[in-house]
């Protein structure tokens, strides 16, 4: 008999599903490959909010991430009540999507799944940054700041898990 091990099942969530939460999706996706531990993950990204559902990720996110290697073809969605007991850990952009999450939990067992992804900076980022700030109506850098941020949290958040 083969014994399966479980797949960490990780989902990142915003507001809109189609700036932070699905970059961080690829940066995740990227980092596990690249660690040759695709196999025991599962990534995925959803948001509070419905404004955009099926849409391809924001252009100016998708160039951005391109420039660092990494393809953002994630179809946006809303966040599920059957996400709280499919998903492992449950990653909120920032303290609004922390609180809808709450919110949206259906148990005990849900809410503790649900963590700030500025729970996984180092230290001194953290005392610049409290969040992983809303890109949408901010000009390249935005993009370029939300990539970065979610890079060191995405890398401590691996570490912590594998
Ligand atoms: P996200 O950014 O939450 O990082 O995907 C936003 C995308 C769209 C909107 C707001 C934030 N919107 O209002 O349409």
């Amino acid at each position: 008999m083969t014994s399966q091990v479980s797949k960490k099942k990780i989902l990142f969530v915003c507001l809109g599903n189609i700036c932070r939460s699905p970059a961080a999706q690829g940066v995740m996706q990227q980092m596990v490959d690249e660690a040759g531990l695709t196999d025991c993950f599962e990534i995925d990204s959803a948001g509070t909010a419905g404004y955009h559902v099926g849409e391809l990720p924001d252009r100016r996110m998708r160039i951005a991430a391109r420039r660092r290697g990494i393809e953002l073809d994630h179809h946006c969605r809303r966040v599920t009540t059957d996400d709280f007991s499919r998903f492992d850990i449950i990653v909120a952009m920032d303290e609004s999507n922390y609180r809808n999450l709450r919110e949206l939990s259906p148990s005990d067992e849900g809410d503790r799944k649900i963590v700030r992804m500025a729970d996984f900076f180092n230290p001194d980022t953290r005392l610049r940054h409290s969040h992983v700030p809303d890109p949408y109506y901010e000009g390249a850098e935005g993009f370029e700041l939300v990539l970065d941020l979610l890079n060191e949290g995405c890398a401590n958040l691996l570490n912590a898990n594998s």
